[in-house]
């Protein structure tokens, strides 16, 4: 799917290393030694349509991949514990692009597994852009989840929570935000405004999402910067770099003091480099270079 909205173009390439880190031989082919896949399933390909995985795995930096297939399996050991462990059966996920957790918890997935009564429960909430969203239910057909509600939205322009009540959310319930590959891309303001929205309305909320410290992105932002002002005024390639640089925008450097701000703990905060070590990604733990966790944040009822 192509679109003229570079952060919307972002879902078909996470999607596309999302299905790379299913294969079992990736990580040992790349440095590790596990011989398992990461996450499971080779349901990512149903939407790659003409998009190519060598397109990914040409790129130089392999550094991204892992960022990508780390967070998604610590993200998903969080969704998966919270309808498991806590029994919550309602699931937001804002910027959801190809996420396939509804459909991987559908009743034909869950047909004869032990937790299938519990998922069946669960209703899925999941927010983007419009024909991204077409696009993800005409390739999905008849296998996407029927507790899953499309909701077509830029979500820092609009009242999410009255549109989510709109929609059947019930504020009252305890509801877990899935926010994944998205906090980097909003401008801070934006950021304030959705985590004031979110928890004055749901008083028992869970939140997971990754992020980029600020130090991180500036520098990310600095390296473009200076790669344009180097270039020819009427370089061809100015406009990739100026959509790049366009791009990212916020990080995180003082997690606990951004939670306390709306009344949220740290429950989890991991640098995806610690996980890869831990995952077997690779066999020494790294620097942590691109300065990229994933956290969870909740509500203090949410603790319980
Ligand atoms: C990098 S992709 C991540 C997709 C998915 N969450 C994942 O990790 O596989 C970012 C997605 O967030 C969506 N997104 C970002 N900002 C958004 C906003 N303000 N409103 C709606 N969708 C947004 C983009 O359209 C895109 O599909």
């Amino acid at each position: 799917m192509q679109s003229k909205n570079p952060v919307v173009e972002t879902a078909i390439k996470v999607c596309a290393i999302k299905s790379i880190v299913t294969k079992p031989s990736f990580w040992k082919e790349n440095g590790g030694t596990r011989s398992e896949p990461l996450v499971r399933g080779d349901h990512y390909r149903k939407f790659l349509g003409d998009f190519s995985e060598e397109t990914i795995l040409s790129l130089p930096d392999k550094d991204k991949i892992q960022v990508v297939g780390v967070r998604e399996r610590e993200i998903n050991k969080i969704f998966e514990d919270q309808v498991k462990k806590y029994h919550c059966q309602q699931v937001v996920i804002l910027g959801a692009g190809y996420d396939i957790r509804s459909y991987k918890k559908n009743r034909a997935n869950q047909k004869g597994k032990k937790h299938a009564k519990l998922y069946a429960n669960v209703k899925y909430w999941e927010v983007d852009d419009k024909a991204l969203l077409v696009d993800k239910a005409k390739r999905l057909g008849e296998d996407k989840n029927s507790n899953s509600v499309y909701i077509a939205a830029d979500y820092t322009k609009i009242d999410l929570v009255g549109l989510l009540k709109k929609n059947g959310v019930d504020v009252s319930k305890r509801t877990l935000f899935i926010w994944e590959g998205n906090s980097y891309y909003l401008e801070k303001s934006a950021i304030q405004t959705l985590f004031t929205g979110l928890t004055k309305a749901f008083k028992d909320i869970v939140l997971v999402f990754d992020y980029f410290s600020q130090e991180r992105l500036n520098k990310y932002r600095a390296d473009i910067q200076e790669k344009l002002e180097a270039m020819d005024k009427l370089s061809p390639s100015r406009n990739g770099f100026q959509r790049l640089l366009d791009l990212w925008k916020t990080g995180f450097d003082d997690l606990t003091k951004f939670s306390d701000t709306y009344g949220l703990r740290v429950i989890r905060n991991q640098s995806t480099t610690r996980l890869a070590y831990e995952y077997k990604l690779v066999t020494k733990e790294q620097e942590n270079k691109l300065n990229h966790s994933v956290c969870m944040l909740s509500s203090f009822k949410s603790l319980k």
